[in-house]
């Protein structure tokens, strides 16, 4: 209510206050409350980490993407970005540690320094701060399969569909140049589960659905045993994609969370390009 003893035009109002930008530090503990907020603890055994740069490095932008690759970082600071949150390593093993003799490492690290670029890791909380994980989810809804009923690691039933039809629905969903099958290309297709990357994430489904899709796996074990099972009628068929074809997604999709977060800061998602192209046997 105004003060009757105040004449009106005397009254000022408050500016509002100006977008506060803040520190690596400030936007990481932010987010890392809002996981907390959540009901999720936070790990201190984790590979969540500040990869390069500096804690107190002023935030006036952040980028966020599945692998902070030499490209993805040369984008991050063309879009003003200083602050670039990568799913993935930097520097080429799941602990970022690379060898002080790798000529590459010291490369990347004056590209990064180039930039004045900060790259946290966010792996293992993006996958379990949440009620679901959104990496798979967003990867189902990328290919039209969610179901709400049905857990991201559970088997789905699918539109009924040859798998040669299924194999090329997923290489164009995810934009990748190929996906490799392993099982008769005109079998039909009616349920599928992820088995993420090795042989022993596919077994709990193999009795259960008629395809499994799986990201980066080992070839000697998942790729011979759906081999095997193909000729003895145990196993379903395998898609393989790779790993930044499962991934990609969940951390193009960041930018919402974040931005709910730390609302005065930009935030936008980098799409990382499939890493290979395809070169195909002459006939
Ligand atoms: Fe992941
Ligand atoms: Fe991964």
């Amino acid at each position: 209510m105004t003060n009757p003893a105040v004449p009106t035009n005397q009254i000022r109002s408050t500016p509002p206050a100006a977008p506060t930008t803040p520190t690596v530090r400030e936007a990481v503990d932010a987010l890392r409350d809002d996981i907390r907020s959540r009901g999720n603890s936070w790990s201190e055994d984790t590979v969540d980490l500040l990869i390069h740069g500096d804690w107190d490095s002023q935030v006036t932008g952040i980028a966020t993407a599945w692998m902070a690759t030499a490209e993805t970082v040369e984008r991050a600071h063309a879009v003003g970005c200083k602050l670039l949150i990568s799913h993935e390593p930097t520097f080429w093993n799941h602990l970022d540690r690379p060898s002080p003799d790798d000529a590459l490492f010291w490369r990347k690290r004056e590209l990064l320094d180039a930039f004045d670029m900060t790259v946290w890791r966010f792996h293992d909380h993006h996958h379990v701060g949440f009620d679901i994980d959104p990496v798979f989810h967003v990867l189902l809804d990328r290919l039209g399969w969610v179901d709400p009923d049905v857990p991201s690691m559970g088997v789905r039933r699918i539109a009924p569909a040859p798998l040669r039809e299924v194999a090329e629905h997923i290489a164009v969903a995810l934009d990748e140049p190929a996906v490799r099958v392993i099982g008769d290309p005109d079998r039909v297709i009616r349920s599928f589960a992820f088995g993420v990357h090795d042989l022993a994430s596919c077994l709990p489904y193999v009795s259960s659905t008629d395809l499994v899709l799986i990201g980066e796996t080992t070839e000697w074990d998942a790729f011979e045993y759906f081999r095997d099972g193909q000729l003895l009628g145990l196993s379903p068929a395998l898609i393989e994609i790779s790993h930044r074809a499962l991934e990609n997604w969940g951390s193009l999709a960041l930018p919402e969370w974040v931005s709910t977060v730390l609302t005065d800061v930009p935030v936008v998602g980098i799409d990382v390009p499939a890493p290979f192209s395809v070169v195909r046997a002459a006939d």
